[in-house]
């Protein structure tokens, strides 16, 4: 018998797949500006730095949304690392990625209503979404107007190290999202998550 739980709200749905599509657009014209040889890019140099631009200001919005969402809904308790059996849940979690996933068994850990992340969900969600993205905005919106930054920081133009962060952060960024559409495919079975996340249902078994 499948069982059947509502998770996910209309507003974290649409909030989801804004955030993604925004995401591919700035990595796509962010390696372009990135790697901006003549001859060599994947985006034209302007489109892409409208695209850039824009895309980032429009991330900026969403990101709003989602703060204040997470704050009126209670989602934010969601990506609270609870202390309760951490390392045993991060264990079995772990067994489950490298063995038990390929001798067919379930996940140990399927969400529930009241429980919507794994542990390690928690804990890199919480990372991804209130340090990093966080700093890429903020260091593209410095980057935007230059006049923020300081003149010099340690000796050197003050832009630098807002460039170096927001790269860096970029990429995190995008180190996650690989992982976590791999990730996203480990459910019950490969489509649960994405299921999930398009309707708002868990189904199980
Ligand atoms: C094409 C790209 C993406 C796909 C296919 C995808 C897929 C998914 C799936 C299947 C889930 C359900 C839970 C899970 O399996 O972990 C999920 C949740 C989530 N994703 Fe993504 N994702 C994408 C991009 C992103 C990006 C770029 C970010 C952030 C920078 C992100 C942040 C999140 C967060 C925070 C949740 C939990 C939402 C909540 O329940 O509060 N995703 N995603």
């Amino acid at each position: 018998m499948r069982e059947r739980v509502f998770i996910l709200h209309i507003w974290i749905r649409i909030w989801h797949w804004t955030n993604a599509v925004l995401i591919l657009t700035l990595t796509v014209t962010g390696i372009s500006l990135h790697f901006s040889a003549p001859g060599l890019m994947l985006v034209p140099f302007e489109l892409a730095v409208q695209l850039h631009d824009r895309a980032g200001l429009a991330l900026v919005a969403t990101y709003a949304v989602f703060v204040v969402g997470n704050i009126v809904s209670g989602n934010w308790w969601q990506y609270m690392p609870k202390p309760e059996g951490f390392w045993l849940r991060i264990r079995n979690q772990a067994r489950y990625h490298l063995w038990g996933i390929f001798r067919g068994e379930d996940p140990p850990y399927p969400p529930t209503a009241t429980n919507n992340f794994t542990a390690m969900q928690q804990i890199v969600y919480w990372i991804v979404m209130y340090l990093v993205m966080p700093t890429v905005l903020i260091t593209g919106i410095i980057y935007m107007w230059p006049d923020l930054a300081p003149q010099q920081v340690l000796g050197v133009d003050g832009l630098l190290p807002i460039a170096v962060l927001h790269f860096l952060a970029g990429l995190a960024i995008v180190l996650f999202m690989i992982a976590h559409i791999y990730l996203g495919t480990c459910g019950s079975r490969v489509s649960t998550h994405l299921r999930m996340m398009i309707t708002g249902w868990h189904e199980h078994g």
